[in-house]
């Protein structure tokens, strides 16, 4: 049985019309997309850029939620308010990323198998008292001739079903992203299909795990072709292609899908959302969880610059708001 909590906290996050607004990128990551705008990555920058995203005003009419990192939910904002009760007082339920990165899966190169299981429920206890409701735990799959093995395959999915299992538990949200990169020279089609088996993976995992269904939140991939690949695929094909895969593989019991972009430019990003919803109803809110489609904008509108702050926000405001209407197939670019 799916705990009252639990009930209420995924609907105020699978709320129609909003989506989540993932800011939790691991430190090497934060300064790989701050050194692309000149930002130096520090403790005290990232603060700030995270101060930026959660304080944009009026950022909840389009998002419900905020995917935040370790070292920012633990952090405060220039007049000691701490980032989990601003985004709150901003209208934002806060969430945190819980998994430790990938190892290198022993001799499999370019094969990751997530970590971070070990004393998951102890600082599940913890974030809960910084504030925190649901939590993140990503997986990913790299796509080639070889690629993904059934062997990386089955053990991501089953750490997601684990995590999944201990999250809930402890009555938050767990988010559960299973990752096919767009890295690669790989087709729509292989694309496609490599998805649909790491989806039918997890599912059979997190059943096996007795997660209850109703109370997890689903962040795929869209089904794009490498990035490499030629041709590239229409908008029309790429939601096709997803929404097949989707109804073909997630029980409808799921409350909520929110999409990663995944290295899409945020207008293609935006434009898919928009196509793929234009295809439902479906069983599932369909919305986005993007960070760098949603985000990229502002990172470089503020560019480390304090009197760029209000353009920061002013972009991130923009992104989502026409994310959100995509999130009801009714955007026109
Ligand atoms: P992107 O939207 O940049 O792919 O990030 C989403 C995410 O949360 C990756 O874990």
């Amino acid at each position: 049985m799916t705990s009252t909590t639990l009930v209420e906290r995924i609907e105020r996050l699978s709320n129609n019309g909003t989506g989540l607004l993932a800011a939790d990128e691991s430190n090497p990551t934060a300064s790989k997309r701050m050194a692309e705008f000149g930002v130096e990555s520090t403790t005290e920058s990232r603060r700030r850029y995270r101060e930026l995203l959660i304080s944009t005003p009026g950022l909840s009419q389009w998002v419900s939620g905020v995917i935040l990192y370790d070292e920012t939910v633990r952090q405060a904002d220039s007049d000691g308010t701490p980032l989990c009760r601003l985004a709150v007082k901003n209208g934002l339920v806060p969430g945190v990323k819980v998994d430790r990165g990938t190892r290198v899966m022993g001799d499999r190169p370019r094969e990751f198998l997530t970590e971070g299981i070990d004393a998951l429920g102890q600082r599940l206890v913890e974030y809960r008292d910084l504030g925190a409701e649901f939590t993140k735990w990503r997986a990913v799959f790299q796509v080639d001739a070889e690629r993904p093995t059934p062997e990386a395959i089955k053990a991501n999915a089953h750490a997601l079903g684990k995590y999944a299992a201990i999250v809930q538990e402890h009555e938050m949200v767990p988010i559960v992203e299973p990752e096919v990169l767009m890295e690669g020279n790989h087709s729509l089609a292989h694309a496609e299909e490599v998805t649909s088996s790491v989806l039918e993976a997890v599912f059979q995992e997190l059943t096996d795990q007795r997660v209850a269904l109703d109370g997890i939140l689903l962040k795929p991939n869209m089904i794009v072709p490498g990035k490499q690949h030629t041709p590239q695929a229409s908008i029309s094909e790429v939601a096709e292609a997803t929404v097949r895969t989707l109804l073909r593989t997630v029980p409808a019991a799921v409350p909520g899908i929110g999409f990663l972009s995944g290295g899409q430019d945020d207008q293609t990003a935006t434009a898919h959302l928009n196509e793929i919803n234009r295809h439902g109803p479906f069983p599932w809110n369909v919305t986005f969880s993007f960070a760098r489609a949603l985000t990229g904008a502002a990172l470089k509108a503020w560019s480390g610059k304090d009197a760029n702050r209000a353009s920061g926000q002013a972009a991130l405001a923009h992104r989502a708001r026409l994310n959100a209407i995509a999130s009801q197939g009714r955007y026109s670019p």
